[in-house]
Protein backbone atom coordinates (compact mmCIF):
# COMPACT_ATOMS: atom_id res chain seq x y z
CA UNK A 1 0.00 0.00 0.00
CA UNK A 2 1.14 3.37 -1.30
CA UNK A 3 1.64 5.45 2.17
CA UNK A 4 1.32 9.45 1.55
CA UNK A 5 1.89 12.02 4.50
CA UNK A 6 0.04 15.40 4.06
CA UNK A 7 2.54 18.50 5.98
CA UNK A 8 0.09 21.38 6.48
CA UNK A 9 -3.90 20.57 7.24
CA UNK A 10 -5.30 23.98 6.06
CA UNK A 11 -7.63 25.05 2.87
CA UNK A 12 -5.78 22.85 0.35
CA UNK A 13 -3.89 20.39 2.30
CA UNK A 14 -7.37 18.84 4.00
CA UNK A 15 -9.62 19.32 1.02
CA UNK A 16 -7.23 17.81 -1.55
CA UNK A 17 -6.06 14.80 0.47
CA UNK A 18 -9.45 14.27 1.71
CA UNK A 19 -10.62 13.41 -2.57
CA UNK A 20 -7.33 11.75 -2.96
CA UNK A 21 -8.17 9.11 0.13
CA UNK A 22 -11.78 8.92 -1.13
CA UNK A 23 -10.58 8.16 -4.84
CA UNK A 24 -7.42 5.85 -3.35
CA UNK A 25 -8.94 3.47 -1.39
CA UNK A 26 -5.44 1.42 -1.63
CA UNK A 27 -3.77 4.75 -0.35
CA UNK A 28 -3.28 5.20 2.89
CA UNK A 29 -3.57 9.23 3.64
CA UNK A 30 -2.44 10.71 7.01
CA UNK A 31 -2.69 14.59 7.28
CA UNK A 32 -0.12 16.21 10.07
CA UNK A 33 0.09 19.81 11.50
CA UNK A 34 1.29 21.60 14.22
CA UNK A 35 -1.72 22.70 15.28
CA UNK A 36 -3.30 20.67 17.77
CA UNK A 37 -6.74 22.59 17.39
CA UNK A 38 -7.01 22.02 13.72
CA UNK A 39 -6.07 18.41 14.02
CA UNK A 40 -9.02 18.03 16.87
CA UNK A 41 -11.03 19.58 14.33
CA UNK A 42 -10.28 17.49 11.26
CA UNK A 43 -11.65 14.52 13.62
CA UNK A 44 -14.13 16.24 15.05
CA UNK A 45 -17.89 16.66 13.60
CA UNK A 46 -17.01 20.68 13.26
CA UNK A 47 -14.21 20.41 10.62
CA UNK A 48 -11.84 23.27 10.93
CA UNK A 49 -13.20 24.82 7.43
CA UNK A 50 -16.43 25.21 5.93
CA UNK A 51 -16.70 23.88 2.28
CA UNK A 52 -19.35 22.65 0.91
CA UNK A 53 -19.22 18.71 0.11
CA UNK A 54 -16.23 18.47 2.02
CA UNK A 55 -18.14 16.62 5.31
CA UNK A 56 -19.15 14.02 3.39
CA UNK A 57 -15.90 12.82 1.63
CA UNK A 58 -14.06 13.06 5.11
CA UNK A 59 -16.57 10.81 6.92
CA UNK A 60 -16.61 8.80 3.83
CA UNK A 61 -13.06 7.92 4.97
CA UNK A 62 -12.20 8.99 7.82
CA UNK A 63 -10.31 6.23 10.21
CA UNK A 64 -10.11 4.19 6.75
CA UNK A 65 -7.66 5.27 5.06
CA UNK A 66 -7.83 8.69 5.61
CA UNK A 67 -6.52 9.56 8.98
CA UNK A 68 -5.43 13.45 11.34
CA UNK A 69 -1.95 13.58 13.27
CA UNK A 70 -0.38 15.99 15.31
CA UNK A 71 2.56 12.94 14.80
CA UNK A 72 4.62 14.76 11.95
CA UNK A 73 7.45 13.26 12.40
CA UNK A 74 6.38 9.24 12.78
CA UNK A 75 3.75 9.83 9.39
CA UNK A 76 6.51 11.79 7.31
CA UNK A 77 9.05 8.85 8.47
CA UNK A 78 6.76 6.31 7.06
CA UNK A 79 5.45 7.64 3.71
CA UNK A 80 6.34 7.23 0.54
CA UNK A 81 5.14 10.27 -0.76
CA UNK A 82 4.92 13.77 0.98
CA UNK A 83 2.93 16.71 -0.20
CA UNK A 84 3.96 20.10 1.83
CA UNK A 85 1.00 22.56 1.93
CA UNK A 86 1.97 24.79 4.63
CA UNK A 87 1.90 28.38 5.12
CA UNK A 88 3.57 31.02 2.70
CA UNK A 89 3.59 33.85 3.96
CA UNK A 90 4.06 37.25 2.45
CA UNK A 91 7.78 38.70 4.13
CA UNK A 92 6.99 41.76 6.71
CA UNK A 93 10.45 42.56 7.18
CA UNK A 94 14.36 42.14 6.24
CA UNK A 95 15.46 41.75 2.17
CA UNK A 96 11.67 41.98 -0.35
CA UNK A 97 9.57 42.83 2.64
CA UNK A 98 5.66 43.41 1.80
CA UNK A 99 6.28 41.61 -1.53
CA UNK A 100 8.74 38.51 -0.92
CA UNK A 101 7.42 35.05 0.01
CA UNK A 102 9.00 33.98 4.07
CA UNK A 103 9.81 30.62 3.74
CA UNK A 104 10.32 29.79 7.14
CA UNK A 105 7.62 27.34 7.22
CA UNK A 106 8.85 25.34 4.38
CA UNK A 107 11.99 25.54 5.55
CA UNK A 108 11.46 23.80 8.68
CA UNK A 109 9.09 21.05 7.20
CA UNK A 110 12.11 20.23 4.72
CA UNK A 111 14.93 19.80 7.22
CA UNK A 112 11.98 17.94 9.63
CA UNK A 113 11.68 15.89 6.53
CA UNK A 114 15.93 15.18 6.03
CA UNK A 115 15.97 14.64 9.99
CA UNK A 116 13.32 12.00 10.51
CA UNK A 117 13.44 9.80 6.86
CA UNK A 118 15.36 6.69 6.63
CA UNK A 119 14.11 5.57 3.46
CA UNK A 120 13.66 7.12 -0.54
CA UNK A 121 10.66 9.39 -0.65
CA UNK A 122 8.91 12.25 -3.24
CA UNK A 123 8.37 15.37 -2.03
CA UNK A 124 5.93 17.05 -3.86
CA UNK A 125 5.04 21.21 -3.12
CA UNK A 126 1.71 21.52 -2.87
CA UNK A 127 1.57 25.25 -1.43
CA UNK A 128 2.70 28.14 -3.55
CA UNK A 129 5.75 28.90 -3.34
CA UNK A 130 7.78 31.41 -5.51
CA UNK A 131 9.59 29.16 -8.70
CA UNK A 132 12.84 27.91 -8.56
CA UNK A 133 11.81 26.55 -4.60
CA UNK A 134 11.78 23.28 -5.27
CA UNK A 135 15.73 23.52 -6.27
CA UNK A 136 16.18 25.20 -2.53
CA UNK A 137 14.21 22.19 -0.94
CA UNK A 138 16.28 19.64 -2.91
CA UNK A 139 19.61 21.87 -1.95
CA UNK A 140 18.46 21.38 1.80
CA UNK A 141 17.29 17.74 1.32
CA UNK A 142 20.47 16.36 -0.49
CA UNK A 143 22.86 18.36 1.52
CA UNK A 144 21.15 16.27 4.67
CA UNK A 145 20.13 13.22 2.69
CA UNK A 146 22.00 10.60 4.34
CA UNK A 147 22.20 8.52 1.57
CA UNK A 148 18.80 8.64 0.84
CA UNK A 149 17.08 9.48 -2.53
CA UNK A 150 14.93 12.28 -2.70
CA UNK A 151 13.09 13.73 -5.42
CA UNK A 152 11.39 16.91 -5.96
CA UNK A 153 7.54 17.75 -7.80
CA UNK A 154 5.62 20.33 -7.76
CA UNK A 155 2.27 20.06 -8.50
CA UNK A 156 0.08 23.34 -7.46
CA UNK A 157 -3.19 23.01 -6.16
CA UNK A 158 -5.81 25.09 -8.65
CA UNK A 159 -8.72 24.43 -6.41
CA UNK A 160 -11.63 27.69 -5.60
CA UNK A 161 -12.54 27.94 -1.68
CA UNK A 162 -16.50 27.19 -2.18
CA UNK A 163 -16.27 25.00 -4.91
CA UNK A 164 -12.87 22.71 -3.52
CA UNK A 165 -14.82 19.69 -3.34
CA UNK A 166 -15.87 19.88 -7.09
CA UNK A 167 -12.98 21.18 -8.15
CA UNK A 168 -10.32 18.27 -7.04
CA UNK A 169 -13.38 16.01 -8.12
CA UNK A 170 -13.29 16.99 -11.81
CA UNK A 171 -9.95 19.56 -12.19
CA UNK A 172 -9.51 21.86 -15.48
CA UNK A 173 -5.82 20.10 -15.02
CA UNK A 174 -3.52 18.62 -12.46
CA UNK A 175 -0.16 19.84 -12.93
CA UNK A 176 3.16 17.73 -12.44
CA UNK A 177 6.48 19.40 -12.66
CA UNK A 178 9.49 17.20 -12.10
CA UNK A 179 13.55 16.89 -12.79
CA UNK A 180 14.15 16.07 -16.55
CA UNK A 181 16.00 13.02 -15.28
CA UNK A 182 14.94 9.34 -15.56
CA UNK A 183 14.62 9.56 -11.28
CA UNK A 184 12.29 12.45 -11.84
CA UNK A 185 10.55 10.80 -14.63
CA UNK A 186 10.08 7.99 -13.00
CA UNK A 187 8.38 9.99 -9.36
CA UNK A 188 6.52 12.47 -11.72
CA UNK A 189 5.01 8.91 -12.95
CA UNK A 190 4.52 7.71 -9.21
CA UNK A 191 2.06 10.78 -8.68
CA UNK A 192 0.87 10.44 -11.89
CA UNK A 193 -0.07 6.91 -10.99
CA UNK A 194 -1.96 8.54 -7.82
CA UNK A 195 -4.32 11.08 -10.22
CA UNK A 196 -5.00 8.63 -12.87
CA UNK A 197 -7.43 6.88 -10.45
CA UNK A 198 -9.89 9.98 -11.31
CA UNK A 199 -8.45 12.26 -13.40
CA UNK A 200 -8.49 11.07 -17.21
CA UNK A 201 -4.57 11.10 -19.38
CA UNK A 202 -5.05 14.17 -21.09
CA UNK A 203 -5.67 16.35 -18.31
CA UNK A 204 -2.54 15.28 -16.22
CA UNK A 205 0.19 18.00 -17.73
CA UNK A 206 3.41 17.57 -17.01
CA UNK A 207 6.35 20.49 -17.00
CA UNK A 208 9.82 20.48 -15.84
CA UNK A 209 9.89 22.16 -11.92
CA UNK A 210 10.42 25.81 -13.03
CA UNK A 211 7.32 25.88 -15.31
CA UNK A 212 4.91 24.17 -12.82
CA UNK A 213 5.94 26.74 -9.79
CA UNK A 214 5.21 29.77 -12.53
CA UNK A 215 1.95 28.36 -13.97
CA UNK A 216 0.46 28.50 -10.90
CA UNK A 217 1.62 32.61 -9.96
CA UNK A 218 0.68 33.05 -13.62
CA UNK A 219 -2.36 31.10 -13.36
CA UNK A 220 -3.76 33.67 -10.61
CA UNK A 221 -2.03 36.83 -11.86
CA UNK A 222 -4.10 36.15 -14.93
CA UNK A 223 -7.49 35.50 -12.85
CA UNK A 224 -7.02 38.58 -10.39
CA UNK A 225 -5.95 40.56 -13.48
CA UNK A 226 -9.37 40.01 -15.24
CA UNK A 227 -11.39 41.40 -12.22
CA UNK A 228 -9.15 44.23 -11.86
CA UNK A 229 -9.65 44.95 -15.44
CA UNK A 230 -13.44 44.81 -15.22
CA UNK A 231 -13.20 46.75 -11.95
CA UNK A 232 -11.29 49.23 -13.67
CA UNK A 233 -14.54 49.93 -16.31
CA UNK A 234 -17.06 49.81 -13.33
CA UNK A 235 -15.41 53.42 -12.49
CA UNK A 236 -15.73 54.59 -16.06
CA UNK A 237 -19.30 53.02 -16.62
CA UNK A 238 -20.32 54.92 -12.99
CA UNK A 239 -18.86 58.19 -14.81
CA UNK A 240 -20.49 57.80 -17.55
CA UNK A 241 -23.95 56.01 -17.20
CA UNK A 242 -23.06 52.19 -19.01
CA UNK A 243 -23.52 49.26 -16.93
CA UNK A 244 -20.54 47.16 -16.15
CA UNK A 245 -22.88 43.71 -16.37
CA UNK A 246 -23.80 44.59 -20.12
CA UNK A 247 -20.19 45.62 -20.80
CA UNK A 248 -19.06 42.26 -19.63
CA UNK A 249 -21.28 40.29 -20.74
CA UNK A 250 -20.96 41.79 -24.23
CA UNK A 251 -16.81 41.24 -24.06
CA UNK A 252 -17.07 37.97 -22.48
CA UNK A 253 -19.04 37.01 -25.30
CA UNK A 254 -15.91 36.85 -27.30
CA UNK A 255 -15.53 33.43 -27.20
CA UNK A 256 -11.40 34.36 -27.16
CA UNK A 257 -12.09 36.13 -23.79
CA UNK A 258 -14.99 33.69 -22.44
CA UNK A 259 -17.57 34.98 -19.83
CA UNK A 260 -15.91 33.72 -16.45
CA UNK A 261 -14.55 36.00 -13.58
CA UNK A 262 -15.65 39.08 -15.06
CA UNK A 263 -17.57 40.00 -12.14
CA UNK A 264 -17.25 43.48 -11.06
CA UNK A 265 -17.10 43.62 -7.42
CA UNK A 266 -15.56 45.56 -4.04
CA UNK A 267 -12.57 43.73 -4.99
CA UNK A 268 -10.67 40.43 -4.96
CA UNK A 269 -9.55 39.01 -1.93
CA UNK A 270 -8.06 35.34 -0.83
CA UNK A 271 -5.10 33.83 0.49
CA UNK A 272 -3.61 33.73 -2.85
CA UNK A 273 -4.33 36.60 -5.79
CA UNK A 274 -2.31 39.54 -3.82
CA UNK A 275 0.22 37.35 -1.99
CA UNK A 276 1.17 35.45 -5.72
CA UNK A 277 1.39 39.00 -7.66
CA UNK A 278 3.49 40.47 -5.16
CA UNK A 279 5.60 37.24 -5.31
CA UNK A 280 5.66 37.26 -9.08
CA UNK A 281 6.75 40.98 -8.64
CA UNK A 282 9.19 40.20 -6.78
CA UNK A 283 10.56 37.49 -8.79
CA UNK A 284 10.73 40.12 -12.18
CA UNK A 285 12.46 42.76 -10.17
CA UNK A 286 15.18 40.32 -8.90
CA UNK A 287 15.43 39.08 -12.07
CA UNK A 288 16.02 42.79 -14.06
CA UNK A 289 12.21 43.40 -15.14
CA UNK A 290 11.21 46.57 -14.13
CA UNK A 291 8.41 46.96 -16.66
CA UNK A 292 7.17 43.23 -16.30
CA UNK A 293 6.88 44.11 -12.48
CA UNK A 294 5.49 47.52 -12.17
CA UNK A 295 2.89 45.80 -15.09
CA UNK A 296 1.66 43.30 -12.23
CA UNK A 297 1.53 46.01 -9.63
CA UNK A 298 -0.90 47.57 -11.38
CA UNK A 299 -3.37 44.27 -10.52
CA UNK A 300 -2.88 45.31 -7.31
CA UNK A 301 -3.00 49.19 -7.26
CA UNK A 302 -6.50 48.75 -8.80
CA UNK A 303 -7.80 46.48 -6.70
CA UNK A 304 -7.10 48.46 -3.63
CA UNK A 305 -8.31 51.06 -5.72
CA UNK A 306 -12.18 49.64 -5.69
CA UNK A 307 -11.99 49.43 -1.95
CA UNK A 308 -10.79 53.00 -0.84
CA UNK A 309 -13.33 54.35 -3.94
CA UNK A 310 -15.76 51.67 -2.32
CA UNK A 311 -15.32 53.44 1.16
CA UNK A 312 -15.47 56.97 -0.05
CA UNK A 313 -18.29 56.79 -1.82
CA UNK A 314 -20.24 55.72 0.96
CA UNK A 315 -18.43 58.17 3.09
CA UNK A 316 -19.35 61.11 0.74
CA UNK A 317 -22.75 60.31 0.16
CA UNK A 318 -23.62 59.97 3.53
CA UNK A 319 -23.12 63.73 4.08
CA UNK A 320 -19.51 63.05 4.35
CA UNK A 321 -19.78 62.12 7.54
CA UNK A 322 -20.40 58.48 9.14
CA UNK A 323 -18.62 58.71 12.73
CA UNK A 324 -21.30 57.10 15.23
CA UNK A 325 -23.59 56.35 12.46
CA UNK A 326 -24.09 52.92 12.87
CA UNK A 327 -23.42 50.58 9.12
CA UNK A 328 -24.72 46.91 8.45
CA UNK A 329 -22.11 44.78 7.16
CA UNK A 330 -23.48 42.14 5.10
CA UNK A 331 -21.03 39.31 4.81
CA UNK A 332 -17.65 39.04 5.41
CA UNK A 333 -16.11 36.06 4.02
CA UNK A 334 -13.86 36.74 0.99
CA UNK A 335 -16.59 34.86 -1.40
CA UNK A 336 -19.22 32.69 -0.91
CA UNK A 337 -19.40 29.46 0.79
CA UNK A 338 -16.68 29.73 2.50
CA UNK A 339 -15.59 31.28 6.30
CA UNK A 340 -11.89 32.34 5.36
CA UNK A 341 -11.85 35.81 5.63
CA UNK A 342 -7.79 35.94 4.48
CA UNK A 343 -7.34 39.14 2.75
CA UNK A 344 -11.26 39.74 2.02
CA UNK A 345 -11.97 43.17 1.40
CA UNK A 346 -13.85 43.37 4.04
CA UNK A 347 -11.03 44.24 6.27
CA UNK A 348 -10.11 47.45 4.08
CA UNK A 349 -14.00 48.35 3.59
CA UNK A 350 -14.27 48.19 7.43
CA UNK A 351 -10.56 49.66 8.34
CA UNK A 352 -11.97 52.55 6.23
CA UNK A 353 -15.18 52.94 7.94
CA UNK A 354 -13.84 52.50 11.30
CA UNK A 355 -11.23 55.14 10.32
CA UNK A 356 -14.37 57.70 9.85
CA UNK A 357 -15.41 56.40 13.62
CA UNK A 358 -18.58 54.62 12.02
CA UNK A 359 -20.24 51.89 14.32
CA UNK A 360 -20.20 48.58 12.50
CA UNK A 361 -22.51 45.51 12.95
CA UNK A 362 -21.79 42.52 11.41
CA UNK A 363 -23.48 39.68 9.74
CA UNK A 364 -21.95 36.49 8.56
CA UNK A 365 -23.53 33.01 7.77
CA UNK A 366 -20.14 31.96 8.33
CA UNK A 367 -17.43 33.92 10.13
CA UNK A 368 -17.30 33.62 13.98
CA UNK A 369 -16.89 36.53 15.90
CA UNK A 370 -13.61 36.63 17.24
CA UNK A 371 -12.19 35.96 13.42
CA UNK A 372 -13.71 39.54 13.02
CA UNK A 373 -12.53 40.64 15.76
CA UNK A 374 -9.29 39.55 15.13
CA UNK A 375 -9.15 40.50 11.34
CA UNK A 376 -9.62 44.05 11.78
CA UNK A 377 -6.84 44.09 14.88
CA UNK A 378 -4.16 42.54 12.95
CA UNK A 379 -1.50 43.69 10.92
CA UNK A 380 -1.11 44.04 7.02
CA UNK A 381 -0.09 40.13 6.04
CA UNK A 382 0.17 38.51 10.00
CA UNK A 383 -2.92 36.58 9.69
CA UNK A 384 -0.63 33.99 7.22
CA UNK A 385 1.59 33.42 10.57
CA UNK A 386 -0.08 30.44 12.65
CA UNK A 387 1.67 31.13 15.69
CA UNK A 388 1.11 34.67 15.87
CA UNK A 389 -1.87 35.52 17.59
CA UNK A 390 -2.65 39.16 17.60
CA UNK A 391 -3.93 41.17 21.00
CA UNK A 392 -7.14 42.62 19.70
CA UNK A 393 -7.63 46.50 20.20
CA UNK A 394 -9.85 47.31 22.85
CA UNK A 395 -10.91 50.67 20.60
CA UNK A 396 -11.51 48.37 17.25
CA UNK A 397 -13.67 45.69 19.69
CA UNK A 398 -15.87 48.81 20.90
CA UNK A 399 -16.74 50.02 17.56
CA UNK A 400 -17.46 46.65 15.89
CA UNK A 401 -20.50 44.43 17.12
CA UNK A 402 -21.16 40.39 15.63
CA UNK A 403 -24.30 39.71 15.01
CA UNK A 404 -26.24 36.09 14.05
CA UNK A 405 -28.97 37.52 11.93
CA UNK A 406 -29.18 40.29 9.24
CA UNK A 407 -32.20 41.72 10.75
CA UNK A 408 -30.79 42.48 14.05
CA UNK A 409 -27.20 43.94 12.36
CA UNK A 410 -29.66 46.26 10.04
CA UNK A 411 -31.83 47.28 12.68
CA UNK A 412 -31.53 51.08 13.41
CA UNK A 413 -28.56 51.81 11.02
CA UNK A 414 -27.88 54.19 8.52
CA UNK A 415 -26.54 52.20 5.46
CA UNK A 416 -26.32 47.99 4.65
CA UNK A 417 -23.40 47.47 2.72
CA UNK A 418 -22.96 44.01 1.32
CA UNK A 419 -19.47 42.71 1.14
CA UNK A 420 -20.00 38.96 0.04
CA UNK A 421 -22.24 37.64 -2.61
CA UNK A 422 -23.97 34.88 -0.23
CA UNK A 423 -26.95 33.10 -1.77
CA UNK A 424 -29.66 33.77 1.16
CA UNK A 425 -28.46 38.01 0.74
CA UNK A 426 -30.73 37.80 -2.36
CA UNK A 427 -34.04 36.69 -0.72
CA UNK A 428 -34.08 39.04 1.89
CA UNK A 429 -36.78 41.31 3.03
CA UNK A 430 -35.69 44.49 2.13
CA UNK A 431 -39.19 46.00 2.92
CA UNK A 432 -39.06 44.73 6.51
CA UNK A 433 -34.99 46.18 6.68
CA UNK A 434 -36.03 49.49 5.28
CA UNK A 435 -38.97 50.11 8.01
CA UNK A 436 -36.38 49.36 10.83
CA UNK A 437 -33.48 51.30 9.76
CA UNK A 438 -32.89 55.61 9.85
CA UNK A 439 -33.91 57.44 7.02
CA UNK A 440 -32.35 58.18 4.34
CA UNK A 441 -31.73 54.22 4.14
CA UNK A 442 -28.93 53.69 2.12
CA UNK A 443 -27.54 50.29 0.27
CA UNK A 444 -24.11 49.89 -1.11
CA UNK A 445 -23.96 46.95 -2.89
CA UNK A 446 -20.67 45.72 -3.36
CA UNK A 447 -20.92 42.26 -5.01
CA UNK A 448 -24.30 43.53 -7.55
CA UNK A 449 -26.29 41.07 -5.71
CA UNK A 450 -29.41 43.13 -4.47
CA UNK A 451 -31.91 44.23 -7.53
CA UNK A 452 -31.59 48.21 -7.19
CA UNK A 453 -34.46 49.07 -9.05
CA UNK A 454 -36.54 46.88 -6.88
CA UNK A 455 -34.95 47.98 -4.16
CA UNK A 456 -35.25 52.07 -4.84
CA UNK A 457 -39.09 51.34 -5.32
CA UNK A 458 -38.88 50.59 -1.36
CA UNK A 459 -37.03 53.68 -0.51
CA UNK A 460 -33.70 53.33 -0.60
CA UNK A 461 -30.84 54.78 -1.97
CA UNK A 462 -28.71 52.23 -4.09
CA UNK A 463 -25.36 52.38 -4.87
CA UNK A 464 -24.30 49.14 -6.97
CA UNK A 465 -20.55 48.92 -8.44
CA UNK A 466 -20.11 49.89 -12.14
CA UNK A 467 -24.41 50.92 -12.14
CA UNK A 468 -25.46 54.06 -13.19
CA UNK A 469 -25.95 56.20 -9.97
CA UNK A 470 -29.05 57.47 -8.50
CA UNK A 471 -29.56 61.09 -8.69
CA UNK A 472 -28.67 61.59 -5.20
CA UNK A 473 -25.42 59.79 -5.55
CA UNK A 474 -24.59 61.95 -8.82
CA UNK A 475 -24.75 64.84 -7.18
CA UNK A 476 -21.87 64.12 -5.07
CA UNK A 477 -18.25 63.96 -6.47
CA UNK A 478 -16.04 61.27 -5.15
CA UNK A 479 -12.65 62.02 -4.11
CA UNK A 480 -10.86 58.49 -4.61
C1 LIG B 1 -8.08 31.36 -6.40
C2 LIG B 1 -7.99 30.64 -7.76
O1 LIG B 1 -9.25 30.73 -8.42
C3 LIG B 1 -7.58 29.20 -7.57
O2 LIG B 1 -7.40 28.57 -8.82
C4 LIG B 1 -6.29 29.15 -6.77
O3 LIG B 1 -5.95 27.80 -6.50
C5 LIG B 1 -6.41 29.91 -5.47
O4 LIG B 1 -6.85 31.25 -5.71
P1 LIG B 1 -9.87 31.46 -4.43
O5 LIG B 1 -9.04 32.57 -3.90
O6 LIG B 1 -10.27 30.35 -3.51
O7 LIG B 1 -9.12 30.74 -5.66
O8 LIG B 1 -11.25 32.05 -5.02
P2 LIG B 1 -11.68 32.75 -6.39
O9 LIG B 1 -12.96 32.15 -6.80
O10 LIG B 1 -10.60 32.75 -7.40
O11 LIG B 1 -11.99 34.25 -5.94
C6 LIG B 1 -10.98 35.13 -5.51
C7 LIG B 1 -11.57 36.51 -5.25
O12 LIG B 1 -11.96 37.15 -6.47
C8 LIG B 1 -12.81 36.51 -4.37
O13 LIG B 1 -12.75 37.58 -3.46
C9 LIG B 1 -13.95 36.70 -5.34
O14 LIG B 1 -15.09 37.28 -4.76
C10 LIG B 1 -13.29 37.63 -6.36
N1 LIG B 1 -13.92 37.59 -7.69
C11 LIG B 1 -13.94 36.44 -8.42
C12 LIG B 1 -14.48 38.76 -8.23
O15 LIG B 1 -14.45 39.82 -7.59
N2 LIG B 1 -15.03 38.72 -9.49
C13 LIG B 1 -15.05 37.58 -10.23
O16 LIG B 1 -15.56 37.62 -11.38
C14 LIG B 1 -14.49 36.40 -9.68
P1 LIG C 1 -3.42 26.85 2.75
O1 LIG C 1 -4.57 27.77 2.46
O2 LIG C 1 -2.28 27.02 1.78
O3 LIG C 1 -3.82 25.43 2.92
P2 LIG C 1 -3.32 27.21 5.63
O4 LIG C 1 -2.78 28.38 6.37
O5 LIG C 1 -4.79 26.96 5.66
O6 LIG C 1 -2.78 27.34 4.13
O7 LIG C 1 -2.62 25.87 6.16
C1 LIG C 1 -1.29 25.71 6.40
C2 LIG C 1 -1.14 24.77 7.62
O8 LIG C 1 0.24 24.39 7.73
C3 LIG C 1 -1.51 25.39 8.97
O9 LIG C 1 -2.55 24.63 9.57
C4 LIG C 1 -0.21 25.34 9.80
O10 LIG C 1 -0.45 25.03 11.17
C5 LIG C 1 0.53 24.20 9.12
N1 LIG C 1 1.99 24.23 9.29
C6 LIG C 1 2.85 25.26 9.12
N2 LIG C 1 4.13 24.87 9.34
C7 LIG C 1 4.08 23.54 9.65
C8 LIG C 1 5.08 22.54 9.97
N3 LIG C 1 6.37 22.84 9.99
N4 LIG C 1 4.66 21.28 10.25
C9 LIG C 1 3.34 20.97 10.22
N5 LIG C 1 2.36 21.85 9.92
C10 LIG C 1 2.72 23.12 9.63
Amino acid sequence: MVKICCIGAGYVGGPTMAVIAYKCPNIEVVVVDISVPRISAWNSDRLPIYEPGLDDVVKHCRGKNLFFSTDVEKHVFEADIVFVSVNTPTKTSGLGAGKAADLTYWESAARMIADVSKSDKIVVEKSTVPVKTAEAIEKILTHNSKGINYQILSNPEFLAEGTAIQDLFNPDRVLIGGRETPEGYKSVKALKDVYSHWVSEDRILTTNLWSAELSKLAANAFLAQRISSVNAMSALCEATGADVSQVAYAVGTDSRIGPKFLNASVGFGGSCFQKDILNLVYICECNGLPEVAEYWKQVIKINDYQKSRFVNRMVSSMFNTIANKKVSILGFAFKKDTGDTRETPAIDVCQGLLGDKAQLSIYDPQVMEDQIQRDLSMNKFDWDHPLHLQPMSPTTKKKVHCVWDTYEATKDAHAVCILTEWDEFKKLDFQRIYDNMQKPAYVFDGRNVVDANKLREIGFIVYSIGKPLDAWLNDIPVVA
